[in-house]
């Protein structure tokens, strides 16, 4: 009974996919079947041939076989490796090389001969890489093929190197890669315009002759390709899809990577569901959108015609459903995000007492708040509250270098001027200038640089949040230390960050708290920012009575936005409010046309906030709500 629903569960799945509760878990677990395919090999006195991926996914199983090695004695004595890809051109000592990458994740701890290790070579001259890579495919025929490949996915779909537009007989060859993959590399080179523009990939073809193939997937930001490649029909658009013409294929899944295929993101569609509330609203919600119709013009018909059968037999009629529904999107409106006075507030996302507030705005870099809320900070001000904002980083990462070159020009020309000692700026400057000029991409600025980078967002956020309409001394700079640690270790504990949160907490004692919960932001720091200021409420739970009237509402925005369903406040935007939201962003000239980590959206961040304020006041009004300029959106975190 249980394989038949899960066959039923699955039939929109064209591929064998695993899915586990973390990563790690995962990652063990795909060790264990590496670990004993080496060990049935050693046991028959035969070599075992492995095919191995670099990049993040794979990281967790290298660490697993490694202490495997260490801790229970697997050796690798009798295995031979060959790796997918290498970028071309590449030097193997470069920090971004794929060589780099093995030894230090796996070959330098483990017992493998060097002689024994097979990587494309980006050294090579370009006339002689299709030679090449006869001999590669050849030499992993010569020792009975691939036992096991291991893969990971790239946005763009491809596996390996091999892109959109390859072939499914593919060979080992000389690729050119897509604009997005370079983009996602763009980190590790310090710059997209460092990421070679090529690189030498087995093919499809090469890989599909591999015993065993499993490709493994982590976190949301792969969940929409992975669907694509699980669930699509195949195409070279997505060469992923191509393994779905293998019998011995497995994808190997965390939850988050799994989140859009159907059972998990349309549960109803695979399966009967339990229809909570939550599920209840997300269904209608889609049901609306897919459709194109008003909730309230929903009918019996359109939840019978397209999987809700289930739904109205339990929950209707359509228009009891339909009600319900509505009215729970039409209270999360609301043009008071600070609470509205001396009304009934029990069907409002806010209280209304005390009628004015305490609020503490947490921002993790300096433009965050303006961008992602600016309209809700905004109205709080106008509405009379005694808002704080505190950012929590300095944003030092993400200044243009030519910028602190500008200003050091502007203290010494203004030295000459008042007839100050110009010669400290002069070294100064030249000093700079000649960093600058050796400067490596990835490599960390001096701490003064550091310090002149963190204080042009400085005086930025200062002009952002005194245009809301804040007084200085509600401006607080935490600075806190786990972001520049960051920058030297990748081990940094935030014990002091918490402290140092937990004391501004306590000094402005706030009914509303607002954080990013944007967790999708490329560089991690919004997910830290978070973490910390949770820690820093929870510990405060324990111990001060205040907090108990303290509410924790998250924003997005800057490079995501909730969706229709999890959101719990909607504050709508006037034009005019839309406008004076852009010149508050507008004051964070550093981050304004091309920010230094753009992540991969190419949009300006004003952009960005509007478009996607914009886009959920049309899916309100789509849904039959009112037809508003834009709204921003929030969700009210339970952390007690
Ligand atoms: C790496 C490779 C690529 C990566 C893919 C995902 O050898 O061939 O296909 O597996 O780009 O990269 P990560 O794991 O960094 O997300």
């Amino acid at each position: 009974m249980a394989r038949l629903n899960l066959l039923e569960e699955t039939r929109f799945e064209r591929i064998p996919v695993r899915v586990y509760s973390d990563q790690s878990k995962a990652s063990i677990e795909v060790a264990q079947r590496i670990a004993s395919i080496i060990k049935a090999k050693q046991g028959q006195g035969e070599i075992a041939v492995l095919g191995l991926a670099t990049g993040a996914t794979p990281v967790k199983v290298y660490r697993e076989l490694v202490r495997m090695h260490r801790e229970d004695g697997l050796s690798f004595a009798n295995v031979v490796t060959f790796n997918l890809d290498e970028y071309y051109p590449m030097r193997p000592d470069t920090d971004q090389s794929y060589v780099t990458f093995m030894n230090k994740h796996l070959f330098d701890y483990v017992d493998i001969r060097r002689e024994n290790i097979h990587m494309p070579d980006g050294t090579l001259d370009e006339v002689d890489i299709q030679a090449f890579c006869e001999a590669y495919e050849r030499k992993i025929s010569s020792l009975g093929g691939l036992d096991i490949q291991i893969l990971g996915i790239g946005r763009t779909g491809h596996i390996g190197f091999n892109e959109p537009g390859s072939a499914p007989n593919s060979g080992t060859r000389l690729v050119t890669l897509d604009d997005l993959t370079r983009r996602d590399a763009a980190r590790d080179f310090g710059g997209k315009e460092n990421v070679p523009t090529k690189a030498i990939t087995m093919g499809v073809g090469t890989i599909f002759k591999a015993r065993e193939i499993v490709l493994m997937a982590w976190n949301e930001k792969k969940a929409e390709i992975v669907k694509k490649a699980v669930e699509g029909e195949i195409s070279a658009d997505i060469p992923a899809t191509y393994l779905q013409l293998s019998d011995h294929v497995e994808f190997i899944l965390d939850e988050g990577a799994a989140s859009q295929l159907t059972r998990f993101h349309l549960p109803w569609l695979a399966r009967e569901v339990v229809w909570d509330n939550t599920l209840v609203k997300k269904a209608v919600i889609w049901l609306s959108t897919k459709l194109g119709k008003a909730i309230l013009k929903l009918t019996e018909d359109d939840y019978n015609n397209n999987g809700m059968a289930q739904l109205i037999m339990e929950k209707g009629p359509a228009y009891n459903i339909n009600i319900d529904i509505f009215n729970q999107l039409q209270r999360t409106i609301t043009g008071w995000p600070g609470g509205k006075p001396g009304v009934d507030d029990s069907n409002r996302p806010e209280r209304a007492e005390p009628a004015l507030k305490r609020v503490l705005l947490f921002s993790p870099h300096p433009d965050d708040d303006v961008i992602s809320m600016g309209g809700t900070f905004i109205r709080l001000v106008d509405q009379g509250h005694d808002v704080h904002v505190a950012y929590q980083t300095s944003g030092n990462t993400a200044v243009w270098d030519d910028d602190v070159l500008r200003y050091i020009e502007f203290t010494r020309d203004f030295s000459t001027i008042t007839g100050g000692d110009t010669g400290l700026t002069e070294n100064f400057y030249a000093e700079t200038t000649a960093f600058f000029e050796k400067k490596q991409p990835n490599q960390i600025d001096t701490e003064l640089i550091r310090t002149i980078k963190a204080l042009i967002r400085k005086g930025e956020a200062i002009a952002g949040a005194r245009f809301v309409g804040l007084p200085d001394e509600n401006i607080h700079f935490q600075d806190l230390p786990f972001y520049d640690r960051s920058k030297f270790s990748k081990t940094v504990t935030y014990e002091d960050d918490i402290l140092q949160t937990m004391e501004l907490l306590r000094r402005v004692k706030p009914h509303q708290v607002f954080a990013a919960g944007d967790f999708a932001d490329p560089h991690g720091t919004h997910r830290v920012c978070f973490d910390i200021v949770l820690e820093a409420l929870q510990r405060l739970a324990r111990t001060d009575e205040w907090i108990k009237e303290c509410w924790l509402w998250l924003y997005r925005g800057a490079w995501h936005e909730y969706p229709i369903h999890e959101i719990e406040m909607a504050v709508p935007l006037s034009p005019h409010e839309v406008r004076r939201k852009r010149l508050s962003i507008f004051k964070h000239q550093s981050q304004k046309d091309t920010p230094v980590f753009p992540g991969d959206d190419p949009r300006e961040f004003w952009v960005r906030a509007e478009d996607r304020t914009c886009e959920t006041a049309a899916l309100y009004h789509q849904l039959g709500l009112a037809d508003y300029e834009a709204i921003e959106a929030f969700v009210r975190w339970p952390y007690m």
